[in-house]
């Protein structure tokens, strides 16, 4: 039997193309992985390097202040997917859905070893935290959806494949590409859900979504150029590449409600 038949015979909408959503919910029952599954005890959980104990020191600051950013994260996440699973009207999507809260909590368990084999929390990104709160605080589902999963998780992609080439033979590493391709299905089942939720809904619905993207846009700005201590001295060689990050993420947030039917008309570049 096919995922189609499964679907009609467990009485699922097969009127309107929730199958794209269902067959993310198979998807994501086979990609599921366990924490334990991760090679620790056998490769370091962070780069390991050689020098002077300050320098050492500063280096281990970097990595616990990236973890820490990874792990606030996912905690948001576990909040947004939970509201997404309780929210979202149809069968398929709470389906859906259940599997991405397990992901996420999942990806919390991760961070919250690795954190503690490196050495403990750093700073916490205070804009990471406005951010999440006022995608939870969205008024409609479509909003929540285009945020959560259709931009941001599309775009912590490549910061994965970036901390998991800087960290070689880490846990760190094992860790990032497992995340990567877990976004890319929480990214994937996103796209499929909300080409569903947008065909129903009017233009109304559609102009106060992008809205909404567009007044998170400056404190979205804020977020991706935020340093923290730990991370200062690196800062100032960062803030170029953070500023080119910053477009590629806004010109790819554009691309893809383009592709959604969006009419995105103006932006305006907070940088
Ligand atoms: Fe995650
Ligand atoms: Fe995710």
């Amino acid at each position: 039997m096919d995922v189609q038949e499964h679907a009609e015979e467990l009485g699922l909408d097969t009127r309107r193309d929730l199958q794209g959503v269902y067959r993310y919910y198979e998807l994501a029952k086979r990609a599921e992985w366990q924490v334990r599954d991760l090679p620790w005890g056998d490769i370091p959980p962070i780069p390991e390097y050689s020098g002077p104990p300050q320098k050492l020191a500063r280096r281990r600051d970097l990595w616990r202040s990236v973890i820490t950013q990874q792990l606030q994260a996912d905690e948001l996440a576990v909040e947004m997917a939970t509201q997404l699973f309780s929210i979202a009207p149809d069968r398929e999507a709470k389906l859906y859905y259940t599997t991405m809260v397990q992901d996420e909590s999942r990806h919390t368990e991760a961070w919250l070893q690795l954190i503690e084999e490196a050495g403990g929390m750093a700073e916490r990104d205070p804009y990471l935290d406005q951010l999440a709160h006022m995608t939870l605080d969205a008024d409609t589902l479509e909003e929540k959806v285009f945020l959560m999963q259709v931009f941001y998780e599309r775009l912590i992609i490549p910061r994965f494949r970036m901390i998991a080439r800087s960290s070689r033979g880490t846990v760190l590493e094992d860790l990032c590409n497992r995340l990567a391709i877990d976004d890319g299905i929480h990214h994937g089942a996103g796209m499929a859900y909300e080409r569903v939720l947008l065909e129903g809904a009017g233009r109304k619905v559609q102009t106060r979504l992008i809205d909404a993207a567009n007044r998170l846009l400056p404190l979205f700005a804020k977020h991706a150029l935020w340093r923290p201590k730990a991370r200062e001295f690196i800062g100032a060689l960062m803030r170029e590449t953070d500023i080119r990050m910053l477009h590629d993420d806004i010109e790819n947030g554009v691309r893809l409600a383009n592709s959604l039917g969006l009419d995105v008309g103006d932006i305006q570049l907070p940088v």
